[in-house]
């Protein structure tokens, strides 16, 4: 079986991190969404991984390389405008030949793996089976009905009025008959090929398509809140590492992962936490549900739920929570508010 991992897009709800990085490298406990992701391919033993890049394939080139460095051969596949999920589909299929495969989108976070449900779709096999969660609304999702039996009787893209309170995750397992469903479905009124429309074709041609209902965390990390929610989540399962400095006047409780080369000076660390390669953190206080990036310098600040990207550097915060800061950014505390903000930032000042 191989894997399309769907990295394309705009993310235009997490801008401005967008304007330079894909959505899908933006990091949550210390890793790029996207290396979740494999993770969760290769834990279900597969390899064979192509991922569709958009207009920034350089940085996912740059983060993924080859594949190598996690026993993976990647294959990518350049997707010129978003399309839709199926048009992804289409222009993999070279690459896809004859096989089945699991489609992953690059955005979502499945913290429990699909190692169950990929050996569940490989026993059975039936043409196509989506995974499905219960939400609260779900109007910002594809909808699935099924009956008793798990088999999918009917879906649709994001409805109004949602017949079912079963949303589509981001993971799909397909058989080549997916093939002939793309080949048939015209672009949405949002002018997207989608890939539920193809996944109700098949269940209106007759195929067996079925659902399993995913039982742990999942988020679709297309904005900042189901950022920082993946963020806690992840790093609630995260193990304590010990390969930095940590100096006598300091006091680390809880899980709290501090990478090879990072300094902790005169500060407090409360797990679970992690600390990137390289990073200094002095005289401050690191709440729970922090993730500092590589090359960072947080310095007389106290900082908890909140994520601090590469390069970036903090000083004198009295108090910094669900924050998301950017690559090589600088937050500094003076006596009055001065901002040198990027277009579509939101800054939220206690007055
Ligand atoms: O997150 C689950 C939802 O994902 C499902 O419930 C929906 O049925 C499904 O259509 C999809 O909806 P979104 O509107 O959230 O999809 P989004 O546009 O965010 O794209 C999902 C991923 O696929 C993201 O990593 C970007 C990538 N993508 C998207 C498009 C439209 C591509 O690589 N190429 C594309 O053309």
């Amino acid at each position: 079986m191989k894997a399309l991992v769907l990295s394309g897009g705009m993310g235009t709800r997490l801008r401005p991190f967008t304007y330079s990085t894909p959505k899908q490298l933006i990091p949550v406990a210390g890793k790029a969404v996207l290396e979740h992701v494999i993770d969760n391919i290769l834990a279900a033993g597969i390899t064979d991984i192509g991922v569709i890049v958009g207009d920034r394939s350089e940085k996912i080139r740059e983060v993924m390389g080859d594949g190598s460095r996690f026993g993976a051969r990647i294959t990518y596949i350049h997707q010129a405008q978003p399309l839709g999920l199926a048009h992804c589909v289409l222009i993999a299929r070279e690459f896809l030949g004859a096989d089945d495969f699991l489609m992953h989108l690059g955005d979502n976070v499945l913290s429990e793996g699909i190692t169950e449900i990929a050996r569940a779709f490989t026993a059975q096999r039936p043409d196509a089976q989506i995974v499905v969660q219960k939400v609260a609304d779900p109007r910002a999702f594809g909808v699935a009905e099924i009956d008793e039996s798990a088999t999918v009787t009917r879906l649709a893209e994001k409805p109004a009025v949602p017949r079912s309170d079963l949303a589509l995750t981001g993971v799909y397992f397909f058989t080549p008959a997916i093939h002939r469903a793309v080949d048939r479905i015209r672009p949405s009124a949002r002018g997207e090929l989608e890939i539920t429309d193809a996944i109700q074709w098949l269940v209106e041609d007759g195929a067996c398509v079925k659902a399993s209902e995913y039982s742990g965390f999942w988020a679709d990390t297309g904005n900042v809140d189901a950022v920082l929610e993946s963020n806690r989540r992840l790093l609630d399962e995260v193990r304590p590492q010990r390969h930095g400095e940590v100096d006598d006047a300091s006091v680390l409780t809880g899980p709290v992962v501090l990478s090879p080369g990072a300094r902790v000076v005169r500060s407090c660390i409360e797990g679970p936490a992690y600390i990137g390669p390289g990073s200094v953190v002095e005289d401050s206080h690191l709440g729970r549900y922090t993730a500092i990036g590589a090359g960072c310098a947080v310095r007389r600040t106290l900082i908890e739920d909140s994520i601090v990207q590469d390069g970036s550097s903090l000083s004198d915060l009295r108090r910094l929570s669900g924050s998301l800061i950017g690559r090589t950014a600088s937050v500094a505390a003076t006596r009055r508010h001065r901002l040198i903000v990027g277009d579509d930032s939101r800054v939220e000042v206690a007055s």
